[in-house]
């Protein structure tokens, strides 16, 4: 069977959009692109079309279109990127004060994985698997991933999967992922990617809220040169979960072990037909979920829709990285996270460029990890993360200097905040000063970026550390912390960050608890999306993003709430209560610090016990989640409501001193706050004599 034909209707009834066919597309080299040019004074006659030279060129214009006339800017946006079954009649029919509903494009029909796969050449390459293993990488093509996507969907579906089923994959970054996560698109599973980092505990406690029937793993997976028994954390969570009826298992290195419900994947995969007709899907179909942190709670589900989600993550990833076609893109994302998901798979893929699926880690087998890889693969966008560029930058400028990085023409910031040293370092050392370093701002949430230098700002006037504005249809606004007033633009301030309106990649709901997501994330006063994270606003209306208002710990870019740390601590027999707060931390942005009281007849040593703590948060959580530091006292500062004052605890662990704590007047018993600094003091103390 033939792979059926796209209907183009609705994209043919865009008259406007017309993308120059003799255009390189390539950043600055580009002729097209300086605003001072030809181009753009022709540019500004003609119809306002969303292809990047438009959009780069006349961003003011574009703004100014997406605010006066947002259904037809979207719908343009989503005529452009996505090839749709039926076209959608309806564009937005969001409301974020009656119900916290969330819809795009709710009429139109497509198929998410035909879209980022059949309408390629076949012959390009798609991805680029960057093994573990040192210099080691395969090549995919365009017509091979269609052809293993088809076949693992037949697989899925002989396995009894269907339309609406949850599918949790525990894998690697490796192209079987990336088949798997495009077959259940293809036949509308729900793919639940949780990161193969996670404890057995994790994965369990994911894949009972998702109701999983079916998970997909490898036999184990190489990291950084350690070796990960994925197999043996996927059975450990099976046991604790009551829904998985099968697990399928490719086989990564060394031996399958199989038994009970376990399936061979090489074995079905192989028996399967090369081909299947994409069905087609509404737009407002679950696309995937993934688990993320709160500030309460345990990890919350978030759910991620096919039509809008697709289109918006095409669309940002040509606007932000401004590839051409034939490029390599790196996004050195883990799939395991949305960045993974968003920019390495959906919107490379969608966008029918060649992406790398980076398998291992920055410092292995050296520091030079990264540039070597560079220089083999040839790659011209590469998009990491703070703490990896923090801990490169470290290791000395030799590294990437023993490297030919000419290729590299955009860097990617991404998942925290950008100090100054690391994007000067990244600007110079790794850019040579003539790539655009572009600091994306976005979330789980969020789906894809929002606030980002390129497109927002000319190249010239790019400000390290800046986010820099919003792109074209993201409305921002900072909220008062204390009055909930919204605060003037054009005013240099400081708040809490909203988005006022909707736009079409933004989750829609929290998997099974829409109630929390409408508490968590819709602001009562305003009727807008809370982002939970505060911001430095410019006179100009720039954004630098400063870090959370919330209970949330971003280490090394993974997010982490202080109850889940808590609730694990707390499992450890002699932990009578615990109290996590974060400290800054010159490599991995954040890092957790411990508080813990002790039930009255423990009498285990304070040593032994912290490497006990450890292992239970590894065990319950990952081993990310673990403290610096694990701080033994008799008492924690409350409220007299009984709230720890986790303020004056942070306050006290990066001051040392009892003093200008605040407001203080609240505490049930002052003597803590005591108790809490001479612990603080006395285990520095210690740890200076070690
Ligand atoms: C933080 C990652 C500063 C922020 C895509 C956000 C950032 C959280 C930036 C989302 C940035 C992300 N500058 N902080 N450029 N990008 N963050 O869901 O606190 O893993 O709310 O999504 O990371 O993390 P998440």
């Amino acid at each position: 069977m033939k792979s059926r034909s796209f209907i183009r209707s609705s994209f043919i009834s865009s008259p406007n959009i017309k993308v120059p066919k003799n255009c390189c597309c390539s950043s600055i080299t580009c002729k097209r692109f300086s605003s001072s040019n030809q181009h753009s004074r022709n540019s500004r006659a003609n119809p306002l079309t969303l292809d990047r030279h438009s959009v780069y060129n006349r961003y003011e214009e574009v703004v100014k279109y997406a605010r006066d006339e947002p259904d037809k800017f979207w719908a343009q946006m989503a005529r452009e990127k996505v090839t749709w079954h039926k076209p959608f009649s309806v564009v937005n029919e969001s409301d974020f004060k009656k119900d916290g509903r969330v819809r795009w494009f709710g009429d139109g029909q497509l198929n998410v994985s035909e879209n980022c796969l059949d309408r390629h050449d076949r012959d390009s390459v798609a991805l680029i698997w960057e093994k573990d293993e040192p210099r080691q990488h395969q090549h995919v093509t365009y017509g091979e991933l269609l052809d293993l996507t088809c076949q693992v969907a037949h697989t899925l579906l002989q396995l009894g999967v269907s339309k609406g089923d949850r599918v949790v994959i525990y894998l690697p970054t490796c192209p079987i992922a990336i088949a798997t996560m495009l077959a259940c698109a293809r036949i509308g599973a729900i793919h639940c990617v949780v990161f193969a980092g996670f404890s057995a505990s994790a994965l369990a406690q994911r894949i009972n809220d998702a109701g999983a029937k079916l998970v997909v793993t490898a036999d184990r997976s190489p990291r950084g040169g350690k070796m990960i028994e994925l197999k043996k954390i996927v059975d450990e969570a099976v046991k604790m979960s009551g829904c998985v009826e099968k697990v399928l298992v490719w086989q990564r290195l060394g031996k399958k072990d199989l038994k009970g419900i376990d399936v061979d994947l090489e074995k079905e995969v192989g028996n399967q037909s090369k081909e299947m007709e994409a069905p087609s899907m509404n737009a407002e179909d679950p696309l995937f979920m993934l688990y993320t942190s709160g500030s309460t709670g345990k990890p919350k589900g978030l759910v991620h829709t096919s039509g809008g989600y697709l289109a918006y993550v095409a669309w940002t990833h040509e606007m932000v990285f401004n590839w051409t076609k034939g490029d390599v893109f790196a996004c050195v994302a883990d799939i395991g996270w949305i960045t993974g998901h968003s920019y390495l798979a959906y919107g490379a893929l969608a966008n029918g460029i060649t992406t790398v699926l980076f398998e291992s880690t920055p410092l292995y087998p050296d520091p030079g990890r990264y540039w070597e890889m560079v220089e083999r693969l040839g790659v011209n966008q590469l998009y990491a993360a703070p703490t990896a560029i923090r801990s490169l930058l470290k290791k000395g400028d030799s590294y990437p200097h023993q490297y030919d990085l000419s290729s590299l023409r955009t860097l990617g910031s991404v998942g925290e905040p950008i100090n100054t040293e690391a994007w000067l370092w990244y600007n110079e050392h790794v850019g040579h000063n003539r790539c655009t370093v572009v600091d994306t701002w976005w979330q789980t949430e969020t789906g894809g970026i929002m606030i980002s230098p390129r497109p927002s700002a000319p190249e010239a006037e790019i400000i390290p550390t800046m986010a820099m504005r919003p792109l074209p249809g993201v409305e921002v606004v900072l909220i008062d912390p204390l009055t909930k007033e919204e605060l003037p633009k054009g005013v240099a301030t400081d708040g809490d960050m909203c988005i006022t309106r909707p736009w079409p990649s933004m989750a829609r709901t929290i998997w099974k608890d829409h109630n929390r997501y409408v508490d968590t994330y819709l602001t009562k006063e305003h009727g807008y999306y809370l982002t939970g994270d505060e911001a430095h606003q410019t006179e100009e209306n720039y954004y630098r993003i400063t870090g959370r208002m919330d209970d949330v710990i971003n280490i090394s870019g993974h997010r982490l709430g202080t109850s889940e740390v808590e609730d694990a601590i707390d499992q450890h027999p002699q932990v009578s209560e615990s109290a996590v707060v974060s400290i800054p931390h010159s490599i991995k942005g954040e890092a957790i610090v411990a508080f813990v009281t002790l039930k009255d007849n423990c009498s285990i040593e304070e040593t032994q016990l912290e490497t006990e703590i450890n292992a239970v948060i590894k065990k319950e959580i990952a081993s990310f989640a673990q403290p610096e530091n694990i701080h033994f006292v008799s008492n924690l500062p409350r409220t007299r409501s009984g709230k720890i004052m986790r303020r004056i605890l942070k306050k006290v662990i990066t001051t040392g001193a009892s003093e200008d704590l605040g407001d203080i007047s609240t505490l049930a018993d002052p003597s803590a706050v005591q108790t809490v600094v001479d612990t603080v003091n006395k285990k520095k103390k210690n740890d200076l004599h070690k």
